[in-house]
């Protein structure tokens, strides 16, 4: 229990929170089902704005919202991004909620999270941030960014184990939310061990539900913790030189790259265009390449410890399969 304390302290340490701003569950898809079954969509305002390019799980659960009363809008992307207009154009007064990738797990497309919140907040609309892709990689500030739910899981760019996931709640919001999913680490005093005393924690825990992930704790806490002592302004500069050079040797190799060409919309990862990926990553693990597939491209996602000569050997190692 203490680790994984430990470990809430050092995610919000990662997002400029305070640890009673955090939630601790189990995977992102729980942190967006916590948030979803807290909101009422009985009402005028029942819209839930969300992106393609924000990860399956996530789309599924605003979709199953639908059962209580939501509508569900998908922004699509235009050349590998999402235009800021389309935000304006598509969240008025009837959107309850808007939730956005921070960066797409598709070809690593960055969005500008301070901009979007402005849009959203001016029409009174939640802004739900799905950081998977982001934390440990990119900063991250809630608090100058402005969101009110950022959830992540620590498998990624946190260099941890699947199983545990942060749920980031700003203040404010969470205590005029009740989730409907829940159990006795989301009341008062769990150790009350009251059948009947439904109340609901303070801040954040009250999106708790069961026995926190134990185990997983300790490799968030050593995980996220060895990345703030890094700093993680340090990690992302250092990422965006390889970015640099991993879109200037797949064009010189004449590949053809589906991120964001421009450094200010993308974060480390680099997507490339191969027809048959799932192949192309296995081909590639066999050569010790660790890369991997997503529908037609081929990630290529490195973190601090990986060099420039390792991202120009995956880039090597794909342009060597002639599928252009
Ligand atoms: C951006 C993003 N969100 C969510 C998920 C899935 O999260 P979970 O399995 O914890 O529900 C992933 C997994 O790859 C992801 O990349």
């Amino acid at each position: 229990m203490d680790k994984v304390e430990e470990a809430k302290g050092q995610f919000a340490r990662l997002i400029n929170a305070s640890p009673e701003e955090i939630a601790v569950l189990s995977s992102v898809s729980d942190c967006a089902s916590s948030v979803a079954t807290a909101l009422d969509f009985s009402g005028e305002r029942n819209q839930i704005v969300t992106t393609e390019m924000d990860f399956p799980s996530i789309g599924h659960v605003w979709l199953a919202q639908q059962k209580r009363g939501a509508q569900v809008q998908f922004l699509p992307s235009a050349d590998s991004v999402i235009p800021l207009a389309y935000y304006s154009e598509s969240v008025n007064e009837q959107t309850l909620i808007t939730s956005i990738p921070h960066v797409s797990y598709y070809n690593g497309f960055k969005q500008d999270v301070k901009q979007i919140a402005q849009i959203v907040h001016k029409k009174g609309s939640y802004l739900f941030v799905d950081a998977y892709q982001s934390a440990g990689s990119v900063q991250i500030d809630v608090k100058a960014m402005d969101i009110d739910f950022l959830a992540a899981g620590v498998q990624k760019y946190m260099l941890g184990i699947p199983g545990i996931a942060f749920l980031y709640v700003r203040k404010e919001v969470a205590e005029k939310l009740t989730p409907v999913v829940t159990g006795w680490f989301g009341r008062v005093s769990p150790f009350a061990f009251d059948i009947k005393q439904l109340d609901f924690a303070q801040a954040a825990r009250r999106f708790e539900t069961g026995t926190p992930p134990m185990i997983n704790g300790y490799a968030a806490a050593a995980s996220i913790g060895m990345l703030n002592e890094i700093g993680v302004d340090r990690i992302e500069a250092y990422l965006q030189s390889l970015s640099r050079t991993a879109i200037a040797y797949a064009q010189e190799k004449g590949l053809r790259v589906m991120s964001p060409l421009d450094l200010s919309q993308k974060a480390a990862n680099t997507a490339i265009y191969i027809p048959q990926a799932s192949k192309a990553e296995a081909i590639l693990k066999e050569k010790g390449i660790l890369v991997s597939a997503r529908n037609d491209v081929i990630r290529i996602a490195p973190h601090f410890y990986n060099t420039e000569q390792e991202v120009k050997a995956a880039i090597d190692a794909l342009a060597a399969l002639g599928n252009r």
